[in-house]
C-alpha cells in the first residue's frame, strides 16, 4: 500500500530549483500545465499520465476486485456501497440498468459495476463513461472491449467535459458516479450548475468522492514517493507539482469542506450519507522505506482500524481530515 508521507519529501528549494515562477508552467524538464485552471489543462496532465495512471490508481486492471491500488481501503469501502445499490435495484425486480460515470478515467468503476450487474442477472445494461482526457478514454475503451461485447451490455466511453450539459434524458440513470476528485478539478463557481445537471439525469443514486480540506496531499497521477515538490494554493485553487522524473504541472484543484459538498448536492439530492473515507488506513500503513517488511497487520488490528473508521467517519474534525469525502445522494422523487 502506498503512503502519504509528505515529511519524507525533499524541501521544494532543494528538489525543484527550476520551479521559479509559480503558475507559468513552462519550467522544469517537461512542462504540460497552464495555470488557467481550465479543463484543457487538466486533460493534458491526465493524458500524459497514460497507462501509468491506471496502474497507480487501480493496480492491475485485470484484477478489478483485488482493490490493491493507491486507494485500496477507500476502493473496497466504495465497492461495498455500490454493490449494495445494485442489489437494491435487483431486489426491486429491475432487470435493466443505466450507469453513468462522469470523469471515468480508465473506467475501472464502470467495469466493476457491469461485471457484477451481469452476475446479479441484469439483462440489459447501458453504461456510459466520459472524461475530459482523451488518453483516459482510450484506455477505458481498450480495457472494456471484451466486456462491452457481451450480450445485453452497451458500454460507451467518450471524451466530454462535465461542465457541459449531459446528453442523458431526465431521470434516466440508475447510478451516477463522479469518483476520486473529478469535482475537485472543476471551478467551484460551476459546481451548483453541475450538481443540478447530475440530479436532472439521475433517477437512483449519485455517488461522489472528493478531496477534503484537511486531508493528506496527492499529486494526482503518481504516488507521493515520486513527487519532488508540490504546493497547493488555497486562495486560487491551484496546485503545482513537480515529479522526480522532471515533469512539472499546474492544475486547478479544490479541497472541499464537508458542509460545502453537502450544500451543493443537498440542494438537489436527498443526502443519504456524507462521511470521511479512509481516516486511518493510509496513515497506519507500512512505509517500505522505513518500517521492516515483517511489520504486518493482523486481523485484530485491521478490525480495530475498521472500527475507528466507522466511529469517526462523520465526526467533525475527523471528517475534514479524511483522505476522501464520500457523498451518497438519492434522487428526489
Ligand atoms: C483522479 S481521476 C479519477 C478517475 C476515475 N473517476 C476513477 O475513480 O478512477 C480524475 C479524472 O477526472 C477527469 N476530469 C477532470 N476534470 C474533468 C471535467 N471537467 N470533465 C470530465 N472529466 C474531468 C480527469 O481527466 C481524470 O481522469
Amino acid at each position: 500500500m502506498r503512503t502519504m508521507r509528505n515529511d519524507l519529501l525533499e524541501p521544494a528549494s532543494a528538489a525543484a530549483p527550476s520551479v521559479t515562477t509559480p503558475g507559468l508552467g513552462a519550467v522544469g524538464q517537461e512542462a504540460v500545465g497552464r495555470a488557467d485552471g481550465g479543463a484543457g489543462n487538466v486533460a493534458a496532465v491526465y493524458n500524459r499520465a497514460g497507462d501509468g495512471y491506471t496502474a497507480y490508481a487501480d493496480g492491475d486492471p485485470e484484477r478489478l476486485f483485488a482493490f490493491e491500488g493507491a486507494h485500496a481501503y477507500a476502493d473496497r469501502r466504495l465497492w461495498v456501497l455500490l454493490e449494495s445499490k445494485l442489489i437494491a435495484l435487483q431486489a426491486q425486480g429491475q432487470t435493466s440498468l443505466s450507469l453513468l460515470d462522469a470523469g471515468c478515467g480508465p473506467g475501472a468503476w464502470l467495469r466493476r459495476l457491469v461485471i457484477r450487474a451481469r452476475q446479479l442477472g441484469f439483462t440489459r445494461i447501458a453504461a456510459r463513461g466520459f472524461d475530459v482526457a482523451a488518453g483516459q478514454v482510450q484506455a477505458a475503451r481498450r480495457l472494456s472491449r471484451e466486456l462491452g461485447a457481451q450480450s445485453g451490455v452497451e458500454m460507451r466511453f467518450e471524451v466530454a467535459d462535465l461542465s457541459r450539459p449531459l446528453p442523458e434524458a431526465d431521470a434516466s440513470v440508475d447510478i451516477a458516479l463522479c469518483l476520486y476528485s473529478v469535482l475537485s478539478h472543476l471551478p467551484t463557481a460551476e459546481l451548483p450548475r453541475i450538481a443540478k445537471e447530475l440530479s436532472r439525469v439521475t433517477r437512483g443514486w449519485f455517488v461522489t468522492t472528493v478531496r477534503v480540506v484537511g486531508g493528506p496531499p496527492t499529486v494526482f497521477v503518481d504516488s507521493m514517493e515520486n513527487a519532488a515538490y508540490f504546493h497547493h494554493d488555497h486562495s486560487s485553487d491551484q496546485c503545482e507539482v513537480q515529479l522526480r522524473n522532471g515533469r512539472f504541472f499546474v492544475m486547478n484543484f479544490h479541497l472541499f469542506e464537508p458542509a460545502e459538498l453537502q450544500a451543493c448536492f443537498g440542494a438537489h439530492f436527498t443526502v443519504e450519507d456524507l462521511r470521511g473515507l479512509d481516516l486511518f488506513h493510509s496513515r497506519f500503513s507500512r512505509d517500505s522505506r522505513w518500517n521492516p517488511p515483517d511489520l504486518t497487520a493482523d486481523a485484530g488490528f485491521l478490525g480495530d482500524l475498521e472500527w475507528l473508521e466507522e466511529a469517526y467517519a462523520r465526526r467533525a474534525g475527523f471528517m475534514e481530515r479524511a483522505t476522501h469525502l464520500l457523498l451518497v445522494g438519492r434522487a428526489r422523487g
